[in-house]
C-alpha cells in the first residue's frame, strides 16, 4: 500500500458522499444491474467464483461520468442476487498503472486470487505504454500488486491490453489483445509454468489471420473456453465496417469457435458471430461458476458510442453491465440464457394465455411498469407483431423474412429514430424481456438471439402495447422485479 493509494481510495470515497444524492434520485437508476456507485462503468473485469462467492470486477471512473485512470471496483455476491459492493480492488497507484488499471481476468491458485490486469501509463511524451500485471490476494479483498509480467513484444504496438488466463494441461496460458506494427488487431497467446514467467507462443487469431482478412485495427478483451468440445474466442474487435444489419454499433462484440492447439500456437476457427444485436453490449467477459456454468457478463455500453448523450451524465454516473447469462452450445451456435438465480427476484406474477390481436395495437392488462420480466409464448404470428414499450423503444418481427427489429429515438437527436436488426432463421416461438429503469435485455428462441439496449423512456411511462398486423396469438406472464439487494 502506498500513500497515492490511500488518497485514491480517500478521493473516490469522497466522490461517492458528494454525489450520493443526485445518483440515487435519478429515475434512470437500475435496479437489477451493477452500475458505478458514482462515475463511469465499463468493462466487467476478473470474474470468478470462488470460496462459495461470486466476484464481479469493473472498470471504475470514480471522479467523472466519462473515461480516464481506471480503477477496479468490486462487488460480490453468494448467489447473483444479493450483493455487496466492497473495497476498491485497484487503484492507479503505480508508475505501471498510473493512468489507469485496465481490464483483466483472475484465477484461483494456491488458495489466493490472482488479478492480471493491463497497467496503463502515458509517459513525459505523453505516449501509451500498457503492462501486463498481476496482483494477488489471500482473502479476496486486499490485493497485493506485484507488478509488470509482460511487456510489449517486438513488432506490436502499445495497444497491448486485456490479459486472460486459463489452466490447460499442466500450464497456463494467457491471451491477450494487441496490434500489430501494420495496425491489424490480433490476439497473442502466451504460456507460463508459474504465472510469472511467460514465453509467447505467437498470434492466434486476428485480423489477417487463419483467411480471415481485414478484421479490424485493434482486438480488445479476448475470452478463451471449451464448451462441448468447441473452443470459442470470445473478442471486441475494433475497425469493422457496416455490413447491412451486422456490425452496426461502433465497436463490435463476437465469437469465432474452432479448435485451438495451444502448444502449435494456432486455432482453426470459423467465421465471426455476433454475441447481441442491441444497441449496448461490449467487452463481455466469462468465467466457470462450482456448477459448471460458463456465465457471461457484458457491459451495457460501447467506448465512443454517443456516451455524453446519456441521461444520466447529468446525475453523475453512466452504464451497466448485463445480467449474467449462461452460455451453452447448441445446434452449431452459443445461446445465453439469464441465469435461473434471477427468478428469485420475482414477485407478482400475472397470467394472461392466449390473447389474439388482429390488425390493431392494444394494451394487455396489467402487463407493463417496471421493472419486470415477461415471458411470451407465441402460437401464432400471422404477419407482424410488434411490442413498444413505454412509448419509447420499439421491439418487431415480420414473420415473412424473419427479420427482427429493435428502435428507439437516437440519444443525440431524439426526434430521429435508430435501429438495429437481424434476421431470425426459424419461427418467432418465445421472447424472454427484461426490463429495467432504462435498460432492455430480449432474448429470443431461448437466447438464439439477445438484444441489449439502454432506454430512457420518460420515467412515468409504464405502458407495454403490442400491434399486430394480420392474426397474433400468444400467452404472456409477466413478473414484477424486486431488483438486486445491494449493500453500498
Ligand atoms: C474495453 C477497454 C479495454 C481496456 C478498458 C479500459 O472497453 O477499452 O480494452 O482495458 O476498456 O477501461
Amino acid at each position: 500500500m502506498n500513500t497515492k493509494d490511500e488518497q485514491l481510495r480517500a478521493a473516490a470515497a469522497a466522490e461517492i458522499k458528494k454525489h450520493e444524492e443526485k445518483v440515487q434520485s435519478d429515475p434512470y437508476r437500475l435496479s437489477f444491474h451493477h452500475m458505478p456507485p458514482v462515475g463511469l462503468l465499463n468493462d466487467p473485469n476478473g470474474l470468478v467464483h470462488w470460496n462459495g462467492e461470486y466476484h464481479v470486477f469493473y472498470q471504475w471512473m470514480p471522479f467523472k461520468p466519462g473515461h480516464g485512470e481506471k480503477f477496479w471496483g468490486h462487488y460480490i455476491s453468494k448467489d447473483l442476487v444479493n450483493w455487496r459492493h466492497e473495497r476498491i480492488a485497484l487503484t492507479p497507484s503505480e508508475w505501471y498503472d498510473k493512468d489507469g488499471c485496465y481490464s483483466g481476468s483472475a484465477i484461483v491458485h494456491n488458495e489466493q486470487l490472482y488479478l492480471f490486469y493491463t497497467g496503463n501509463v502515458f509517459n513525459e511524451k505523453g505516449e501509451q505504454e500498457e503492462y501486463q500485471c498481476l496482483a494477488t490476494s489471500s482473502d479476496g479483498l486486499y490485493f497485493e500488486k506485484e507488478g509488470p509480467i509482460i511487456h510489449v513484444p517486438e513488432g506490436y504496438t502499445s495497444n497491448f491490453r486485456d490479459p486472460k488466463v486459463w489452466k490447460g494441461e499442466g500450464r497456463w496460458y494467457l491471451a491477450v489483445g494487441a496490434q500489430n506494427n501494420d495496425e491489424q488487431g490480433k490476439v497473442l497467446l502466451y504460456r507460463s509454468t508459474d504465472l510469472l514467467d511467460w514465453e509467447l507462443l505467437g498470434p492466434i487469431a486476428g485480423s489477417n489471420e487463419n483467411r480471415l482478412g481485414d478484421f479490424g485495427f485493434m482486438w480488445e478483451c479476448p475470452d478463451f473456453f471449451r464448451l462441448e468440445e468447441q473452443d470459442i474466442l470470445i473478442v471486441s474487435p475494433q475497425g469493422l465496417q457496416q455490413d447491412g444489419m451486422k456490425y452496426n454499433n461502433t465497436y463490435q462484440s463476437g465469437y469465432f469457435a474452432g479448435q485451438l492447439r495451444e502448444e502449435e500456437a494456432s486455432f482453426e476457427h470459423g467465421t465471426f458471430c455476433e454475441l447481441d444485436r442491441g444497441f449496448e453490449f461490449y467487452a463481455p467477459q466469462t468465467f466457470l461458476d462450482n456448477k459448471d456454468r460458463r456465465i457471461l457478463y457484458g457491459w451495457m455500453g460501447v467506448p465512443d458510442q454517443n456516451e455524453p448523450s446519456h441521461p444520466t451524465v447529468v446525475n453523475q454516473w453512466i452504464h451497466a453491465l448485463t445480467i449474467p447469462r449462461v452460455l451453452e452450445w447448441t445446434e452449431g451456435q452459443l445461446i445465453q440464457q439469464p441465469v435461473s438465480e434471477l427468478e428469485e427476484m420475482r414477485e407478482a406474477v400475472l397470467l394472461h394465455s392466449e390473447i389474439t390481436i388482429s390488425n390493431d395495437q392494444k394494451a394487455v392488462r396489467g402487463v407493463g411498469g417496471k421493472p419486470v420480466e415477461l415471458r411470451i409464448e407465441i402460437e401464432e404470428v400471422e404477419d407482424q407483431l410488434a411490442l413498444e414499450i413505454f412509448h419509447y423503444a420499439s421491439f418487431s418481427y415480420k414473420r415473412r423474412d424473419g427479420i427482427l427489429t429493435l428502435s428507439r429515438p437516437q440519444l443525440e437527436d431524439k426526434s430521429k429514430t435508430e435501429f438495429r436488426q437481424t434476421v431470425l432463421k426459424e419461427e418467432l416461438k418465445e421472447l424472454r424481456i427484461f426490463i429495467d429503469h432504462s435498460s432492455l435485455e430480449i432474448f429470443v428462441n431461448g437466447g438464439k438471439e439477445v438484444f441489449t439496449s439502454r432506454i430512457f423512456p420518460q420515467p412515468e411511462d409504464e405502458d407495454i402495447l403490442f400491434t399486430s398486423l394480420g392474426n397474433s396469438t400468444f400467452s404472456i406472464e409477466k413478473w414484477k422485479l424486486s431488483g438486486y439487494r445491494t449493500q453500498l
